[in-house]
C-alpha cells in the first residue's frame, strides 16, 4: 500500500492542537482485524472539539480524526467480515485513541465493525453517522421505558444540529408529534419541512428563571444541549416523561432538584454511543435502515471534499452548522 491521504491531529509542546493533511505510510496503521479502504466519514461535533482542541477529548496523539467511517474491506482476519464487504464503523476508540475516518486507508478491530445494514448505502450510512446511531438510541431507550406517540409530544433542543434535525424525522416518520426546540429563527421552514409541528426559540424562554416544576407540556425530549436548557425540559416533562440526555452543546452542568423526578416520575435516561454494545448497535443500525430511516436524509447532508475538512470545524464550534456533513474521503 502506497502513502495515504490522512487528517492527523497533534499537540505541540505547549499542548497547542492542529490539524493538518498529510500523508501516512501503511506501518502507521493501527492495530486490528478489518483493513477497510475508506470511502466517506463525516463531521460530528466531538470531530470539531477534537479537531480544533476546543474539547480535551483525544486521548493520544498523535490521532487521525474521524470518528464515523465508511467503506470497503480490504483485508480481514475475522471471518465475519470478507474482501469487498461494505461496512461501517462509529465511536469506540475511533478519532479520539485509534486513527480514524480521516484517513484513505483504516484498521480497525472487528468489534468495532457492522456490516452495511439493509436500506442503505455508504453515503446514507454516514450521512447518518454517529449523529444517526445516537438519534436512534436515544429514541429506543425512550421507547423501551414506555414513550409511545399516544403519551403526547416529544421535544427536541438543538433542532437545527446533525442529531437534533436526525432525531426530529426519526419520530415524526415514527408518527410523534414534534417541537424543535432551536436557537435559528430561519430555520423554521426546514424545521417544520422535516416533521417539526412545533418550534420553540430559544429567545422565547428565560431558562435561568424556570423553576423546578413548570407546566407540563412534553412526553418525551431529546436533550442535546444540557445545561438551564436541559434543567427547564426536564421541569416541562408530563408524568411519567421520558428524556434522553445526548449533549452539552450550551453546557456540560445541570442544576436542578429531584422533583421532576420524584413529583412526576420522569425518568432522565442517558446516551453513550460510544460504547454502546455491539448487540444494541446492530439492533438500531438495522432500524436505521428500515423504519427510523429519515425520510429527509438526501435533502439534510452537505457532502464535503477531503481538502475542505479542515475548514470546516469552526462552524460546529460556533453552533452555525444545520444538518449533516459528509466528508468524501475517496478521491
Ligand atoms: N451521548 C453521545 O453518545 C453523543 C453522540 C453524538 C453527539 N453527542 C453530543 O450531542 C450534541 C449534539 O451533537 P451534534 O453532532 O448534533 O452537534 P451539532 O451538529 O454541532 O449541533 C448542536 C446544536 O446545538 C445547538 N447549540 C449549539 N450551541 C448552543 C448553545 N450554546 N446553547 C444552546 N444550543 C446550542 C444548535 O442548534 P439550534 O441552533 O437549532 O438550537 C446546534 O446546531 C453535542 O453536545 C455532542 O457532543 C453525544
Amino acid at each position: 500500500m502506497e502513502a495515504f491521504k490522512a487528517l492527523l491531529i497533534e499537540q505541540d509542546d505547549a499542548r497547542k492542537v492542529s490539524a493538518t493533511l498529510t500523508r501516512l505510510a501503511s506501518a502507521q496503521l493501527d492495530a486490528g482485524e478489518v483493513l477497510i479502504k475508506v470511502h466517506f466519514s463525516s463531521i460530528n461535533y466531538k470531530d470539531a472539539l477534537a479537531a480544533t482542541g476546543a474539547g480535551k477529548i483525544i486521548r493520544r496523539f498523535p490521532c487521525v480524526g474521524g470518528i464515523d467511517l465508511a467503506g470497503e474491506v480490504l483485508e480481514s482476519a475475522d471471518a465475519r467480515f470478507k474482501a469487498g464487504d461494505p461496512v461501517i464503523a462509529t465511536s469506540y476508540d475511533l478519532g479520539v485513541a485509534h486513527h480514524g475516518g480521516y484517513a484513505e486507508y483504516a484498521r480497525v478491530p472487528a468489534e468495532w465493525v457492522i456490516a452495511l445494514p439493509a436500506g442503505l448505502d455508504l453515503l446514507q450510512a454516514m450521512a447518518l453517522g454517529t449523529a444517526g446511531l445516537t438519534a436512534a438510541l436515544g429514541i429506543v431507550r425512550m421507547e423501551d421505558n414506555g414513550l409511545a406517540p399516544a403519551n403526547g409530544p416529544v421535544v427536541v433542543t438543538g433542532a437545527t444540529g446533525g442529531v437534533g434535525a436526525l432525531a426530529i424525522d426519526m419520530l415524526a416518520q415514527l408518527g410523534y408529534e414534534v417541537a424543535a426546540l432551536t436557537g435559528k429563527a430561519q430555520e423554521r421552514d426546514f424545521l417544520r419541512h422535516i416533521g417539526a409541528g412545533e418550534i420553540v426559540l430559544r429567545s422565547e424562554i428565560e431558562f435561568d428563571k424556570a423553576r423546578s416544576l413548570e407546566s407540563e407540556r412534553w412526553a418525551g425530549a431529546v436533550d442535546n444541549v444540557g445545561g438551564v436548557i436541559l434543567a427547564w425540559v426536564l421541569a416541562t416533562m408530563k408524568r411519567a416523561g421520558t428524556v434522553a440526555s445526548i449533549g452539552n452543546a450550551a453546557d456540560f452542568k445541570l442544576a436542578t432538584t429531584v422533583f421532576p423526578l420524584i413529583l412526576r416520575g420522569v425518568s432522565l435516561l442517558g446516551v453513550d454511543s460510544g460504547y454502546a454494545s455491539a448487540a444494541l448497535r446492530q439492533r438500531v443500525w438495522t432500524r436505521l435502515g428500515a423504519d427510523l430511516k429519515p425520510r429527509h436524509l438526501d435533502e439534510f447532508v452537505r457532502v464535503i471534499g477531503f481538502d475542505e475538512l479542515p475548514g470546516a470545524f469552526a462552524a460546529f464550534i460556533e453552533g452555525t452548522v444545520k444538518g449533516r456533513t459528509v466528508v468524501r474521503i475517496l478521491g
